[in-house]
């Protein structure tokens, strides 16, 4: 099997971060070409430092990083330290990157990308706002149709919100960008907080990282340790749910998840409901179908596969 090319867009994040290492820890599925940042869960000079700082504790500082997008299209920047802590990736002891970022902005590294390799082979994995990624599709219309699949964390349906009562934080901070994206054509797949409600970081699940033993197990441990104290104390679940693996487990183990193609729509107007992503589940419209809306997760199996793979680092 060929390896798959993906670029991951993000705002790490320790959810963020552990995708990213999932995806670094399965070199024979995945090519990561580049990891590019955008604003989102902190503002961008923290997201693309704490993207070179996850990429020196594995040790693969050949992965270029691109600054992308430092707001949103057309809005003021929301963040989100309430859930992430100060720096976004609160938990491990944390250092100044030694790895240079890369020259030149992430909007046009997506477009190189899609433009310099065979058309439908690039991946973009977006795990934050999606700016960068509307903004290289408003850039460059032409890389719409060379684009394999968009794999997405962002937005909910029978969960409905997390930012908002009606919103999804991705989705949520950037509307216009994601429903650029949702009305490219671009083959989507979405992971929205429907399944990701249900992959939780268990305390037995942490500790069986922990007990890796190696630099990424502590250090992925401690960051988990931090992230499920936020949505243990909100939802009264077992765990934090780790939203953005899902985007990387997913191209792994497709077999883990299931769910129904349908239209998606993303609320732009309401400031009751902005950013809600209108998913029409139960087919009640004639509306075209625009992605594959993920709805269920075997969490076991996401966390066996997660287990293994960062004991490769
Ligand atoms: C999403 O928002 C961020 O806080 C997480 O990293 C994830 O991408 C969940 O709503
Ligand atoms: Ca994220």
């Amino acid at each position: 099997m060929s390896r798959r090319k993906i670029i991951i867009d993000t705002d790490p994040g320790q959810d963020d971060a552990v995708a990213i290492l999932l995806a670094l820890a399965s070199p024979e599925e995945l090519d990561l070409l580049a990891i590019t940042c955008v604003a989102g869960n902190v503002p961008l000079h923290r997201t693309q430092t704490n993207a070179r700082i996850v990429l020196e504790a594995a040790g693969r500082t050949d992965v270029p990083v691109y600054a992308g997008c430092p707001a949103p299209l057309h809005r003021p920047l929301v963040t989100a330290e309430h859930v992430h802590g100060k720096t976004g990736l609160d938990g491990p002891e944390l250092w100044e990157p030694q790895m240079p970022l890369a020259e030149g902005s992430a909007v046009d590294a997506i477009i190189e990308a899609l433009r310099s390799h065979d058309p439908g082979t690039v991946t973009l994995c977006t795990l934050g706002p999606l700016t960068n990624i509307a903004a290289a599709f408003n850039t460059a219309p032409d890389i719409i149709s060379r684009v394999q699949e968009v794999v997405m964390m962002g937005g909910a349906y029978f969960e409905v919100g997390n930012i908002t009562p009606a919103a999804e934080f991705n989705i949520y901070v950037d509307p216009e960008a994601a429903e650029i994206v949702f009305k490219s054509g671009a083959p989507i797949t979405v992971m929205p907080l429907d399944v990701t409600h249900k992959v939780l970081a268990t305390r037995p699940r942490i500790e069986a990282i922990r007990a890796l033993d190696s630099r990424v197990g502590h250090f992925t441990a401690e960051m988990l340790d931090f992230f499920e104290r936020f949505d243990v104390e909100k939802y009264g679940s077992e765990g934090g749910p780790l939203h953005d693996p899902c985007v990387i487990a997913w191209l792994l183990r497709p077999e883990l998840f299931s769910g129904r193609h349908v239209n998606v729509e993303v609320e732009t107007r309401s400031d009751l409901t902005l950013g809600m992503t209108v998913a029409d589940w139960w087919r009640v419209t004639d509306r075209t179908p625009n992605a594959l809306f993920i709805g269920d997760a075997d969490a076991d199996g996401f966390f066996e596969l997660l287990t293994q793979r960062l004991a490769r680092l």
